[in-house]
């Protein structure tokens, strides 16, 4: 949520952050805003709603000649989305004017005491505090200024902060938000993700929590919390430029939903070395894996949903118990989690606030960490004792469909591998699942060769009011992330319950013409599934089915059937979904929604 750019060199500015905002936009935002070094000042445009606003205010950048810029899309938290409202902020008197994601907790203190100091504010927000704090402690040098405004900061910030003193530079700062510097030949650029400058450099820096970098057009330095210069490593980004951009689909969400075979296949193969799963995880030792009591896996969203499939995966194979706790909720709750509970944290972005401080806790009670991350060098990914990447490639859309996808995969072959060291699984059934791994990308790619049924469906559904997903099992977690798909982006109204639940309460919801997802995946459980469906049926629910081919009486029980290819029972839940999001993703195109960025959510949600 808001993004950040900055840039320095010699284009012109307006143009290269317009672009590079553009490819943020994925991170939720209500305005945008602007400021350019011109020959006499720094000017600042800003505006409520989509960038097309501010591209028009500005003639697409080309009232705002400068080299050296900095420029936001903000995701209102403190004040209403309003052009005052929108970033960049001046300081009184316009001496600094900064960029800021994150939330500023102690800003009212702060205001009070610039106040008290003759400062003015002229917004709601709480970022308008620390252009002024800045100012306040500006003697001419634009790092030791930053530096000692961050001192009295609390919360978390990502910064970008031009001086009109200084027309060449840019200063940027972290904490608890992301931040990265890309490197060009006579420019450089600040984002916080990556896409934003790719298409101008694949070289970047990943700027280390607490440190001010000052980025000049031909150099970058940067310091740690006490002013002394610190080296920086330079990487380089192997993804290209097409991985994070449409490539010929309406949307990022339908490339995303077609990459899965791709991501699947790169997320397990290098894993599995001559028939065995190599995790490389250093510390995950035989005497650890034994050592261990329980499991906690801790996310928010899809993630989360992630974790509801993997509890019952791991519980079946490991014969350890494994509690599922959503980020927000795990550190209020005093966790019984000590040293001999493995916390699995999981998270497309590594960057979740809320799953982040849930890390911190489990680490705090002595845990141990492993993150599931598809960020490369992210906050999570950085602090957990272990990170297991997915390798998702770039997710754009704020809607997760490959990450999900790719995190299911690490977790079977994580909790295959431990199953192994525990010597809980037999060398035969060990040798069948990673066979079916195996198969799991082809079965996806055979699931995506004709998606016109599911299209036929999401015609008959798209004006429905609410939509009901009930399943039992690894069934119900399924059933809650295709709930959550649907009414990410369609904003059509969405309940997901466990089967067996329907009669304790939504059986009464009902009615002549409601719509029912039926999950029915689980062979042990189709019994069960049947007769739910019959019973909603019996009060006049249209009931689509999802199972597999030449499954049993569900075409005569179901109005309509989504077929999957045949395959194991274990490895449904990846397969399975993803009907579940072409059909999400058709209703919302059918309705004209905003797919790739659905109002009022955001892709990685960096405040608490
Ligand atoms: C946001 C996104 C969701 C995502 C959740 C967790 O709410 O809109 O799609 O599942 O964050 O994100 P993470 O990056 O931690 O997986």
């Amino acid at each position: 949520m808001c993004g950040i750019v900055g840039y320095t060199g010699a284009r012109q500015a307006s143009e290269v952050i317009l672009d590079a905002l553009e490819h943020l936009e994925y991170r939720g935002y209500d305005s945008s805003g602007i400021a350019i070094h011109e020959a006499d000042g720094i000017h600042v445009e800003k505006a409520r709603g989509r960038l097309q606003v501010l591209r028009e205010r500005t003639d697409n950048g080309a009232k705002l000649p400068g080299n050296v810029g900095i420029g936001h899309t903000r995701w209102a938290t403190h004040g209403e989305p309003s052009d005052r409202n929108a970033h960049p902020h001046a300081s009184a008197g316009s001496r600094v004017v900064i960029v800021h994601n994150g939330i500023i907790e102690n800003y009212l203190p702060l205001q009070e005491f610039l106040a008290a100091q003759g400062y003015t504010f002229h917004s709601q927000t709480d970022s308008e505090v620390v252009a002024n704090l800045i100012d306040y402690h500006y003697h001419g040098d634009p790092v030791e200024a930053v530096r000692a405004a961050l001192v009295q900061i609390k919360g978390s910030y990502a910064l970008g902060v031009l001086f009109t003193d200084h027309p060449d530079l840019i200063v940027a700062a972290r904490k608890n938000s992301p931040l990265v510097i890309g490197l060009g030949e006579g420019e450089n650029y600040i984002a916080s993700d990556i896409p934003a400058f790719l298409k101008y450099t694949r070289r970047i820096v990943r700027l280390r929590e607490l440190d001010v970098a000052v980025v000049r057009a031909n150099g970058l330095e940067i310091y740690d919390p006490f002013g002394n210069p610190v080296p920086y490593t330079e990487e380089h980004v192997e993804w290209d430029v097409s991985a994070a951009e449409k490539g010929g689909y309406e949307h990022f969400m339908l490339k995303e939903i077609y990459e899965q075979p791709r991501a699947i296949r790169d997320t397990i193969s290098p894993r599995v070395v001559e028939g065995k799963i190599e995790l490389g995880l250093q510390s995950l030792d035989e005497a650890r894996i034994r050592s261990l009591k329980q499991i906690y896996i801790t996310a928010c969203g899809s993630s989360y949903h992630v974790g509801m499939v993997g509890r019952v995966f791991m519980e079946r194979l490991l014969h350890i118990p494994v509690r599922v706790e959503l980020a927000s909720e795990f550190r209020y709750e005093n966790p019984l989690v000590d040293a001999d509970t493995l916390v699995l944290v999981i998270s497309q972005s590594g960057e979740t606030a809320d799953t982040l401080a849930a890390l911190r806790e489990a680490k705090r009670l002595g845990a141990y960490t492993i993150g599931i991350v598809n960020v490369v060098g992210s906050a999570i990914a950085t602090e957990a004792d272990e990170v297991l990447y997915t390798w998702a490639g770039p997710e754009i859309a704020v809607a997760t469909t490959k990450a999900y996808n790719t995190q299911l995969s690490v977790l079977y072959l994580m909790t295959m591998s431990l199953a192994r060291m525990l010597g809980r699984m037999e060398d035969t059934t060990y040798a069948e699942y990673l066979q079916q791994l195996a198969q799991l990308p082809d079965l996806c790619e055979k699931l995506l060769q004709d998606t016109s049924h599911i299209q036929y469906l999401a015609s008959l559904c798209f004006a429905k009011d609410d939509i009901f997903f009930i399943g039992r099992n690894l069934d119900y977690a399924l059933a809650l992330e295709g709930s959550l798909k649907l009414k990410e982006i369609s904003y059509i109204h969405s309940e997901s319950y466990a089967a067996g639940e329907l009669k304790h309460g939504t059986i009464s919801l009902i009615q002549p013409g409601s719509l029912v997802i039926a999950l029915c995946t689980q062979k042990r459980l189709l019994e069960r599934m049947i007769s739910d469906i019959r019973t909603v049926k019996a009060r006049g629910a249209m009931v689509i089915a999802l199972a597999e081919e030449n499954t049993p009486f569900i075409q005569d029980v179901a109005d309509h059937v989504i077929t999957l290819p045949a395959h194991a029972d274990f490895v449904a839940p990846s397969l399975s979904v993803i009907p579940l999001q072409l059909f999400a993703y058709y209703v919302a195109a059918l309705k004209g929604c905003d797919i790739d960025k659905p109002r009022n959510l955001a892709k990685s949600v960096t405040v608490e």
